[in-house]
């Protein structure tokens, strides 16, 4: 019952997501505003806004100095309210002009209120409940004083050996604007109170292109690739009101995402009209010159600020070398000021002027209705991969269950990578959540330390407690240092002695279900025999816990599905939905192929001798504890013209015995065209309820701006022709029509 009136509370929570106005940032005026103050500034006052500094209590008394000189710009990870306000007491008060400080951090899936890890989110496919989290993550993280968060991350990832993959939303662009623009309306919400974060678009761009999935690796990507892929979020983020972009480490193309004017004025200023600021990545300024693209930082400051990166993160290049460069006559004091136009913009724009500092709330963490966001969340992030026998939802009738695992009971790992404000003591985990529900039932044995614990003394007891037990519950997958930053990984099988302790708890013949944390696709090939059931939570935030029992328990019906292809093997990777046909496309002829053991090979084709070339879970995959049947795909027209709308829809029933969520996807494939275009592009997609035998007609709507594409000259065209649209469960089981556009 307490859990119906929190749900309630949540709608209510939704709907009055606004506090007070407390600042009031005047939309009309800032120009003439910034004008003002740019006349009055000095040169010094001006390179000091265009730097950003990591707060570290070591060096506190200079920094201090430094503001009161009105030398500093913004902090990241001033980690206090009260040595924020100090700070910006300073700046206010007593610097010569007054200009308020921006204090940024990265608050990526939740503040101390933990959410799934975007990569799971995004497997919601709910971009209202996203927005709700990103909302409830701004009014944590603004009670202590936070303004800006470096989030949403909106890099395409297709290898899941790049640990950053956790912190995207996976491989579809349309997918990862629909989830970007819903983080960005979070976070900045009208940006007429103080519970507004300023949003950050990183890291642009290309960066999850990272050759070998190794971070910070080179990206070569052509223009058509990015402009149809991995720029799209970004527009969007642009267009839909976000005022800070991340430039990226990566070298793209020969010339680094941090110093390239083409991806930074070109596009971003020329042909988006951004009018926001432009934040480096930590030091990815002077790495140019490990790039080889800068001899020193004199020039590292010179590319900067040609290219259009208005603040550096950090490193100092800027604070050293603009003078110099506006002396020797290498670029204008109008490029300067460009780039403080930009920043006092933003600082207009989220009222910092008007409201500087914050006020101490009391209890600003943790409320009810946020954790219950938190679990809704993490409940409808979590994809069920396997259900063999329906093992799953548990049988109300069952007396013994063995839970085990490293994961079971990891209050750490299961917040995920980018937590630093989480606290582990604040985590509900499987095994609390599960003994809620089943009490007395429930045998658990740790079986391994951790995640990539080798020992196997622990199977012992877990083998006792699987022996005890009508069925298993295995919590596996990759604690949260495995993921992330820097955490790129060659070997994706379970790492330690996880698989040796699924074969283990085989042996004991009882039913295995198995549950999944990670922030990135595993391999999961070697434990699927042994399997019956395959949950795959990523790292579930603060709520995992209840989320996951509800799941097992049949409380709740799994609803989600991947946003990103699981391969079968390393050696497969990449793979994903949305590519090309090439001239000689693999066929059924290619998969049924036992992994490792080659085949003489029957057609000429884009596959394999030795391993099956689909993925072993395709994008926009998930099973449900009902099945869902779709038919009658109908398009409103064989043929429509430009100006046309055509309207596509399919009819779904739940042919199952439990009320479910079923996500509707709706894809396109421009068979012919001046550029190949990818076999499927998902255009749209609906997220429906439907109770055992209930049916339903979805309808979609397809107009030409969805038809069309970036061509070689960088021009977003659409062309006559012939289309196939599909609709369907996930990218590969899909009914098919077609239509031409004349
Ligand atoms: C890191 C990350 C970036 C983050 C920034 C500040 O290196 O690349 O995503 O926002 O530095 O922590």
């Amino acid at each position: 019952m307490k859990w119906f009136f929190i749900g309630i509370a949540l709608s209510v929570f939704l709907i009055s997501c606004k506090r007070p106005a407390e600042r009031r940032s005047k939309s009309d005026g800032i120009e003439e505003k910034i004008d003002s103050l740019i006349g009055l500034m000095t040169f010094e006052e001006k390179i000091g806004q265009m730097q950003q500094l990591h707060f570290s209590q070591s060096v506190s008394d200079s920094l201090f100095n430094l503001v009161r000189k009105g030398q500093v710009g913004s902090f990241l990870n001033a980690d206090s309210l009260e040595l924020r306000n100090k700070l910006q007491r300073i700046a206010v008060e007593e610097s010569r002009l007054g200009i308020p400080l921006i204090f940024g951090r990265d608050v990526i899936h939740g503040f101390r209120t933990v959410f799934p890890i975007p990569l799971g989110q995004s497997a919601s496919w709910n971009d209202s409940l996203v927005k709700a989290a990103a909302r409830i993550a701004a009014l944590e993280a603004s009670s202590q004083g936070i303004d800006w968060t470096f989030s949403p991350m909106m890099d395409i990832a297709r290898d899941p050996r790049w640990g950053r993959i956790a912190e995207g939303c996976g491989e579809d662009p349309y997918l990862t604007s629909i989830m970007g623009i819903a983080m960005l309306q979070g976070y900045q919400d009208d940006l007429k109170n103080s519970s507004s974060l300023v949003a950050c678009g990183k890291h642009y761009v290309g960066y999850g292109a990272a050759e070998g999935g190794r971070d910070y690796n080179t990206t070569l990507i052509p223009e058509t690739e990015l402009r149809n892929v991995y720029l799209p979020p970004f527009k969007r983020f642009i267009e839909e009101g976000g005022l800070t972009i991340m430039s990226a480490f990566n070298d793209l193309n020969g010339t680094p995402a941090s110093g390239n004017e083409f991806t930074l004025r070109q596009v971003l200023r020329n042909e988006w009209n951004f009018n926001g600021f432009v934040v480096s990545d930590w030091n990815s300024m002077p790495e140019m010159i490990s790039h080889g693209y800068c001899k020193d930082e004199y020039e590292v400051a010179l590319r900067s600020i040609v290219a259009g990166v208005d603040m550096e993160m950090v490193g100092n290049a800027y604070y050293k070398n603009l003078y110099s460069l506006v002396k020797n006559g290498e670029i204008t004091e109008r490029l300067i000021n460009e780039s403080v136009r930009n920043i006092l913009r933003v600082k207009f724009k989220t009222g910092l002027f008007d409201q500087p500092f914050t006020e101490v709330e009391k209890q600003p963490f943790l409320k009810s209705v946020y954790l219950e966001t938190a679990r809704k969340l993490a409940e409808e992030s979590c994809v069920l991969l396997r259900n063999d026998k329906n093992v799953l939802p548990l049988n109300e009738r069952i007396s013994h269950i063995a839970v085990i695992g490293p994961l079971a009971d990891a209050n750490l790992d299961q917040l995920g990578t980018w937590s630093p404000d989480g606290r582990p003591e604040e985590t509900r985990t499987p095994l609390l959540a599960l003994k809620e529900i089943y009490a007395e039932k429930i045998v658990y044995a740790k079986g391994l330390e951790n995640s990539t614990d080798k020992s196997e003394k622990g199977f012992s007891e877990a083998v006792t407690a699987a022996n005890k037990s009508q069925v298993v519950i295995l919590f596996l997958g990759e604690g949260a240092l495995l993921s992330g930053e820097n955490h790129s990984r060659a070997y994706l099988r379970l790492p330690g002695a996880q698989v040796k302790l699924v074969e283990n708890i085989a042996a004991t013949g009882k039913p295995i279900i198995v549950v999944i944390m990670a922030g990135r696709p595993l391999i999961l090939s070697d434990i699927e025999r042994n399997a019956d059931a395959i949950l795959y939570a990523w790292h579930p935030g603060t709520m995992g816990g209840p989320a996951i029992a509800d799941l097992i328990s049949g409380n709740k019906n799994p609803s989600g599905k991947l946003t990103v292809s699981f391969p079968r093997f390393e050696g497969q990777i990449p793979v994903y939905y949305n590519h090309r046909n090439t001239g000689r496309p693999a066929s059924k002829l290619n998969t049924g192929i036992t992994a490792g053991d080659p085949v003489n090979p029957v057609n000429a084709a884009a596959a394999y001798l030795d391993l099956d070339y689909t993925p072993a879970y395709p994008f926009g995959y998930g099973l449900s504890y009902t099945t869902f049947e779709y038919s009658d795909l109908t398009v409103s027209a064989d043929t429509i013209s430009m100006n046309d709308e055509l309207k596509v829809s399919v009819v779904v029933k739940n042919t199952g015995k439990y009320n479910g969520s079923e996500i509707v996807q709706l894809y396109i494939h421009d068979r012919y065209a001046s550029l190949t275009r990818p076999v499927k592009e998902l255009k749209d997609f609906k997220k429906i309820a439907l109770e055992p035998g209930e049916s339903k007609r979805i309808e979609f709507y397809l107009t030409k701006d969805k038809l069309g594409f970036y061509n070689q000259s960088g021009q977003f065209i659409i062309e006559p022709g012939d289309f196939e649209v599909f609709a369907g469960k996930n990218s590969f089981d899909v009914l098919n029509a077609r239509f031409y556009l004349k």
